[in-house]
């Protein structure tokens, strides 16, 4: 009987096969199940060595089962191997690969950090969720001050000890980052992101900016101007641009100023377009950061990334920018 049940399971071609030669030999009304109901018909003394005859087949074929499964198995894999082969030294169909675009905000990152880099800016970076300390109170806006109310800041829940963290309201956090770990001469820029509770045709909820700091002994406006002057005709790529510098005020920077370029850089002469905040670090933030303000000294400038993304490549919806439709980024994408 065994050699039988042996025979049949070697004959299986394939994995149904075997699957039916197991239901006959194994299945509750196969082969083995039958011995075992003569088992009550015999008597007694030989039930013993029978049922354990018979347990032993089982386990043989059992065996015999699995390993001509294993193996239909192994050849089964073996042919769809061939069969599903992909000739990948074939040519690729036209169209049948979509070219990936870059965003216009990646393109305008990193043609600004290849700029300020070439003055010698590092760039630095900070974590988008941000205390209410680092994104605040340590940039001399301490809590309820009323420049506050002008971020319209995403909060977090407030942990126990009263303190909350937010989604960075403006990349300046990163100054004060860089201040308490590095000692000057500092001179980095921080892009990024950042986020605040607006939405229009110029506003998003999350945006971006790039931040600029820079601190030494004798860093004065005269280095902020030529700073400023020099990106922006590298940016524009022309070979002059007009700038005007308008008094203002952040709590970070004293004195504090606005900066328009003259749209004859885009294109468009006559009108002034606001691009940058900027002004001298203000001296309570250096000593927020353990700096003298007696011997240190630099200027901060915060930009947004977008804003100038728009003016050169003439966009006029930022919210377009995140939306993600695709056809508009394969229309203002950059080949890669
Ligand atoms: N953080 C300011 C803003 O978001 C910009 C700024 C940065 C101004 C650095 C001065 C110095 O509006």
């Amino acid at each position: 009987l065994e050699q039988e049940l042996l025979a049949s399971i070697a004959a299986a071609g394939d994995l149904a096969a075997i699957e039916q030669a197991r239901i006959a030999v194994l299945g509750k009304k196969g082969r083995i199940a039958e011995l075992m109901q003569t088992l009550g018909t015999l008597p007694a003394e030989q039930r013993k060595g029978f049922g354990q005859s018979v347990n032993e087949i089982k386990a043989r074929v059992s065996e015999a089962l699995e390993a001509r499964k294993a193996s239909l198995e192994g050849d089964a894999l073996s042919q769809r191997l061939v069969n599903e082969r992909a000739d990948v030294t074939l040519p690729v169909r036209p169209g049948a690969v979509a070219d990936g675009r870059i965003h216009p905000v990646s393109q305008v990152y990193d043609e600004c950090v290849e700029i300020f880099a070439d003055m010698g800016f590092a760039v630095a970076e900070g974590p988008d969720i941000e205390t209410d300390d680092l994104n605040f109170t340590k940039l001399n806006i301490p809590p309820e001050h009323p420049a506050r109310q002008e971020h319209d800041t995403f909060y977090f829940r407030p942990k126990e000890d009263g303190s909350r963290l937010v989604l960075r309201t403006h990349t300046s956090p990163v100054q004060i980052r860089t201040m308490l770990a590095q000692k000057p001469p500092i001179r980095i820029i921080a892009p990024g992101r950042v986020y605040r509770s607006d939405s229009d045709q110029t506003h998003t909820p999350m945006f971006h900016q790039i931040e600029g700091l820079v601190i030494d002994e004798t860093t004065h406006m005269g280095h902020l101007k030529w700073v400023l002057e020099e990106f922006c005709k590298a940016f524009f790529e022309v070979d002059e641009v007009k700038m005007r510098f308008r008094a203002s005020h952040f709590p970070f920077t004293e004195p504090s100023m606005e900066v328009d370029i003259g749209a004859e850089a885009i294109g468009k002469p006559g009108q002034w377009l606001e691009i940058l905040g900027c002004g001298m670090v203000h001296p309570n933030v250096l000593r927020n950061c353990g700096l003298d303000p007696e011997k240190y000294q630099g200027f901060a400038f915060g930009m947004g990334l977008d804003r100038i993304a728009m003016l050169k490549y003439g966009l006029t919806d930022l919210r377009a920018f995140f939306s993600g439709d695709l056809r508009w980024l394969r229309h203002y994408g950059f080949s890669v």
